[in-house]
């Protein structure tokens, strides 16, 4: 999701990035949405893997000046499907990094299960980390939310799980 109070989408974007900097190796992104996450994370990995459900985003990306380098930048790849079913077909342990930035867990409850998590685990490299945004600690709602991500994660099997509350979400590492 992308943050709208008291911050504009850059600096948003920066802090996810921030949250599991250096960027480094193969990158898996969730959710491309307009692109934010896998241009910024572009300038410094190898290589940027980015997945988006609904073609109606991916034509507004392409309008939108800023999403430009998603469609010209050889370093990104954009696979269109849903990331629950694409993750299953990925390789074990061919990402350094995970950038998992979906719709809000009323919306896409799927993406928040222990399910989809192990698979996450699953194509992360051993000493990757992934990044998962969840929404305003301190609402009720993504305070809840942060909470079952929390165990649901340790349980997938990621060995620290940190809560990130400057970026919204937390880190978990493999
Ligand atoms: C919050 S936005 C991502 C923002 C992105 N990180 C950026 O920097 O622009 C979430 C995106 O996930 C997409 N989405 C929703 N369900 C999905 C799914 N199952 N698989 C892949 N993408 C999905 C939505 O269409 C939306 O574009």
């Amino acid at each position: 999701m992308h943050r709208i109070k008291d911050i504009d989408p850059m600096q948003d974007t920066l802090r996810k990035i921030a949250a599991i900097s250096p960027i480094v190796g193969r990158v898996l992104d969730t959710a491309t949405g307009l692109g934010y996450t896998a241009i910024e994370a572009s300038k410094t990995a190898a290589e940027v893997v980015t997945i988006e459900l609904d073609p109606g985003v991916q034509e507004i990306a392409r309008l939108n000046p800023w999403s430009q380098a998603l469609f010209h930048n050889p370093k990104i790849h954009q696979i269109m499907g849903d990331s629950y079913e694409v993750v299953q077909t990925l390789e074990d342990g061919s990402f350094s990094r995970i950038i998992h930035d979906p719709p809000t867990f009323s919306l896409a409850g799927e993406l928040y299960s222990g399910a989809f998590y192990q698979q996450l685990f699953r194509v992360l490299k051993r000493g990757g980390c992934l990044y998962h945004y969840i929404g305003d600690p301190n609402s009720k709602a993504s305070g809840g939310a942060t909470k079952g991500a929390l165990r649901r994660l340790q349980e997938a099997g990621f060995t620290r799980v940190v809560r990130k509350p400057e970026a919204y979400g937390v880190v978990a590492y493999k």
